[in-house]
């Protein structure tokens, strides 16, 4: 016995044809505004198409249900039908889009065929389901509207921060799925935005560029390892269809490397729409680079700072610019300390120059945040909470075998520069540290607090820098 259901409901939404039919064709982020959908992927690889599939997880009540979605007819962008299967019913999902004077008007038809005992139970839930459907395809159209306000730093969320249990917990994998209950949906496209990403060939770097590269994002990816930068660039490109990715080589600590790598960019001459500054390594021990500059600074604060400052007008051309700078929650222990920026006083200790550059990063984004306001820059520090990935695992070995269980993924670690790299929302705001979407304390106690003469005398420092390397 078989039992058939038929629903249809159409929305105008004000977006290109477009952007609207890559957001709804991609099933992988279908969760984002059907609620009875627990998670979904794309398991295909190449760029979504005729033949895509996805698994999805659909739940009702305490039951889930595994459906393997295929895109079966696909007519870019006006049409698409994708066909779900999964043990106790199949659906044909067909989209129509069509353009109109604000935008464009959707129109989804759904066909689905019931078996077994479902077949038996649906006919006494049909108003429930359709009900439902109607739901949920009202939500897609508000992600489609994508006019979401700015997340706020929460007076709760700065107590639980400052007090250890809780603020420890939201670095781990518990903290992500807690935040995550109340993440908007980004249906805002950076088809065609040009990424510059450091650090992209392993852990969160690696991460924000494999679900930037399936966005249609044109990728910079920046690594000192060209063999392996290569093999990189293939997966993603296999993974995702994505032929738009670069690759730049250039250690980061070198600071004429840097400039090289700046001189290179500007020579090129394309717009820069987002710079993530990921590249990053806890050091141990002390170590100088040949420019004879301590290495934990070279490479997570001046690196950066050099980088930035040069890519400026490539910043300032694209119009809408975003610079992302990937700080760490271990900034929360150090103060500025410009008297040992180089970690040359007292005992040296890996953690502590990486927390003090950590810190020096992010007062650095504060000040372009500020400064680039009238170039359309804006200016996004973040901090990941804990990810497992090869840079922990070296950097902290003790801490991973000890913390392993609650580790995030590196997709975890990476989802809120992906966030802030795309999400409309964003560019209303400047000068936030963020961390699973939401803003956060830059300071749990007073004591790490600088006075702005510090952070003065921080910009100066790192200015001399420049001066005297000549980059
Ligand atoms: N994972 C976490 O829990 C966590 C927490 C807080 C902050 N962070 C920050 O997140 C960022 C990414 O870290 P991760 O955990 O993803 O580490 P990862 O897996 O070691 O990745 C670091 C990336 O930076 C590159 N890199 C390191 N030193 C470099 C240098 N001298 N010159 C050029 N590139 C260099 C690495 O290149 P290779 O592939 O060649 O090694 C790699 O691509 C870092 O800034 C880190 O401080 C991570």
């Amino acid at each position: 016995m078989t039992y058939k259901l038929e629903m249809l409901e159409q929305f105008d939404a004000p977006r290109s044809l477009d952007d609207a039919f890559d957001y709804i064709v991609d099933f992988s982020r279908i969760d984002e505004w059907d609620h009875t959908i627990v998670s979904a992927k794309k398991v295909s690889d190449g760029a979504i198409g005729l033949g895509t599939r996805f698994d999805v997880v659909f739940s009702m009540g305490p039951r889930k249900t595994p459906i393997a979605y295929e895109i079966t007819e696909f007519d870019y962008p006006n049409r698409a039908v994708l066909t779900g299967t999964s043990d106790n019913f199949t659906a044909v999902d067909t989209v129509t889009l069509s353009k109109t004077a604000q935008g464009c008007h959707v129109n989804w038809h759904a066909e689905l065929e019931f078996k077994g005992t479902a077949a038996k139970l649906v006919p006494l839930l049909e108003k429930k389901i359709k009900a439902g459907g109607a739901k949920t395809i009202r939500d897609l159209a508000v992600a489609l509207r994508d006019d979401f306000e700015v997340p706020k730093l929460a007076p709760l969320r700065s107590l639980a921060d400052k007090l250890v249990l809780p603020g420890v917990l939201t670095f781990t994998k518990y903290g992500y799925s807690s935040a995550q209950k109340d993440w908007r949906p980004v249906s805002a496209s950076i088809k065609n935005k040009h990424v510059v990403i450091t650090g992209a060939t392993s852990g969160l770097g690696l991460s924000a560029a494999q679900q930037l590269a399936h966005l249609g994002a044109r990728l910079t990816l920046v690594a000192r390892d060209r063999q392996k930068a290569k093999d990189v660039v293939a997966d993603i490109k296999r993974q995702t269809g994505n032929t738009n990715i670069k690759v730049e080589i250039a250690e980061l600590s070198s600071m004429a490397q840097v400039s090289a790598l700046a001189e290179r960019l500007l020579k090129r001459g394309q717009a820069i729409d987002v710079l993530v500054n990921n590249a990053g390594a806890l050091l141990n021990p002390r170590e100088e680079t040949d420019e004879g500059i301590e290495k934990s600074f070279a490479l997570l604060l001046l690196g950066p700072y050099v980088l930035t400052e040069k890519l400026q007008p490539l910043l300032a051309k694209a119009g809408a610019a975003r610079v992302i700078n990937v700080s760490s929650g271990g900034m929360y222990a150090k103060r500025l300390s410009i008297s040992n920026i180089e970690s040359d006083k007292g005992e040296y200790s890996g953690s502590d120059a990486y927390a003090r550059a950590k810190r020096g990063l992010v007062i650095t984004g504060e000040q372009w945040a500020e400064e680039w306001a009238g170039d359309g820059i804006t200016v996004h520090n973040m901090h990941p909470g804990w990810a497992y990935t090869p840079g922990v695992v070296t950097g902290l070995p003790e801490f991973t075998k000890a913390t392993r269980k609650v580790l995030r993924t590196p997709e975890q670690g990476a989802d809120t520069i992906v966030w802030l790299a795309r999400a409309t929302e964003v560019g209303k705001t400047s000068g936030l540290f963020w961390l699973d979407r939401h803003p956060h304390t830059t300071h749990l106690t007073s004591s790490t607090r600088e006075t702005a003469q510090q952070r003065d005398q921080l910009r100066a420092t790192l200015q001399s820098y420049r001066q005297r390397l000549g980059v």
